[in-house]
């Protein structure tokens, strides 16, 4: 093949970019590259349904296995690009790019799709057997397994994969703790009122929650992990340890090539990298807050996956690229259902509706009296409302947001309407 576009990363950002590409009509040669050996699957359903044993692994696939021969599409699995280079004439943004097992592949035009890696623990004892974490299938398939045989399970991390983890061990009866080093959970994304309900709705179904917990090292008899030792001294006896301590951006290629990096590939609302001729979409990129338009910001999600990708593919073709998408993102906790529409990073107020005892509530975030965001528990007609909201530019008073007894989706409809009726 002599150039064409090449992709590297197959999943979903990856996939995307490709598919968008043809849906815009583009014909040339499309490489896909990926370093797992499945096609491109869904990884939500990895730390729930999978996890769980709900769902299988055909399941997750995202396109039926005939897709890729049918759109052109040339899949190659478990291969992982070590090297690219770009030509020092010829096309700007050409190239060609390495793998590990000595494959080359010329391309005309690129795209780093290659997500991020589950972050390691560095203390004593980390490499033990027992101690997975879950990022890819394989990862969630074997721990599957191991938890089948395990009865007390730590988890460490309190974000989204340790609390869905958490949840999935908990409703197969396993005894759970979780160890969160930070002084509430899922901190990064949610207010401390989020937080508390989550801390004592886990607590509630039976896991042990441990805040501002340090982790100091894991003991281990005939090479297999059996206790978490924590720095206060307390010891935690486990047959298995989860780390969901968050994830690392793989810039190694972006690095190569001299793009910037800063937390993750720099990228501009096109999926541009800092090489015009190169596009970088998915969890591998920081790019401008999309709805503040202030600062920058990973956004670890299927949503922002397919956005940037299609984004990307756009932008490759010459074609416009359309406005920023409202972010959403969901957590299924077992029967805890997370739901957020908007970005809540940088507010200054935030209202709660209904009340967390009940596990239906919800919390709007505002900056400056503008609505922001929503997180919402068991409340997806409240989510809906605010992400149509957030689409529609409309908003909803601080003042008025904190009465559950008047719909959500009224209050908007009144904020709309114009103050003084048209003759
Ligand atoms: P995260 O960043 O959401 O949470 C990591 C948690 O680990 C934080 O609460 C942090 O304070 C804690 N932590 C960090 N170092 C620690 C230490 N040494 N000891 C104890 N706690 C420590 O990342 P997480 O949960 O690992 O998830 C990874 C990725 O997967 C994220 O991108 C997340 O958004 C994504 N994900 C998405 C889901 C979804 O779509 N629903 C579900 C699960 C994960």
């Amino acid at each position: 093949m002599a150039g064409g576009t090449l992709i590297v990363g197959a999943s979903q950002a990856g996939l995307q970019l490709a598919a968008s590409l043809r849906q815009f009509g583009d014909n040339r040669p499309i490489t896909l590259v990926g370093e797992e050996i499945h096609p491109p699957y869904q990884r939500p359903p990895l730390s729930k349904e999978f996890l769980s044993g709900e769902s299988d692994a055909e399941s997750l696939a995202l396109r039926a296995a005939s897709y890729y021969a049918d759109a052109g599409i040339d899949l190659v699995s478990g291969r992982r690009v070590t090297e690219v280079t770009l030509a020092s004439s010829g096309r700007p943004g050409s190239g060609v790019a390495r793998t590990a097992d000595g494959r080359s592949f010329p391309f005309d035009r690129l795209a780093l799709t290659v997500g991020a890696a589950p972050r390691r623990l560095s203390v004593p004892g980390a490499d033990l057997d027992g101690i997975s974490c879950l990022r890819d299938r394989d990862d969630a398939a074997d721990l599957r397994g191991r938890l089948e045989s395990s009865a007390r399970v730590v988890v460490v991390g309190g974000g989204f994969i340790g609390l869905e983890v958490a949840a999935a061990a908990r409703a197969l009866g396993k005894e759970v703790t979780v160890v969160e080093a930070a002084e509430r959970l899922i901190s990064r994304a949610v207010a401390p009122v989020v937080s508390e309900f989550y801390r004592q709705a886990h607590l509630r179904r039976g896991t042990r929650v441990l805040l501002s917990a340090a982790v100091a090292g894991f003991e281990g008899a005939d090479g297999r992990v059996t206790a978490v030792r924590l720095a206060d001294g307390a010891v935690l006896p486990a047959d298995l340890v989860v780390v969901g301590v968050g994830v690392v951006p793989r810039t190694e290629l972006a690095e190569q090539l001299g793009l910037a990096c800063d937390r993750g590939i720099v990228v501009d609302a096109h999926a541009r990298t800092s090489n015009p001729h190169i596009r970088a979409a998915g969890d591998c990129t920081v790019q401008p807050h999309p709805v503040t338009g202030v600062g920058t910001v990973r956004l670890e999600s299927v949503q922002n996956a397919v956005a940037q990708a299609t984004a990307a593919a756009a932008s490759l073709l010459g074609r416009p690229v359309g406005a920023a998408p409202v972010p959403w993102f969901w957590s299924y906790q077992g029967d805890l259902k997370l739901q957020i529409a908007g970005l809540s990073t940088g507010y200054d107020e935030y209202v709660v509706r209904g009340e967390p005892d009940s596990e239906r509530f919800s919390v709007l975030y505002y900056r400056q009296g503008e609505l922001l965001a929503i997180d919402a528990v068991n409340s997806p007609a409240e989510y809906m409302a605010v992400r149509r909201a957030l689409m529609d530019g409309a908003s909803v008073p601080p003042s008025l947001a904190g009465d559950p007894g008047t719909p959500l989706k009224s209050l908007l409809a009144a904020r709309r309407r114009p103050a003084v009726p048209s003759p």
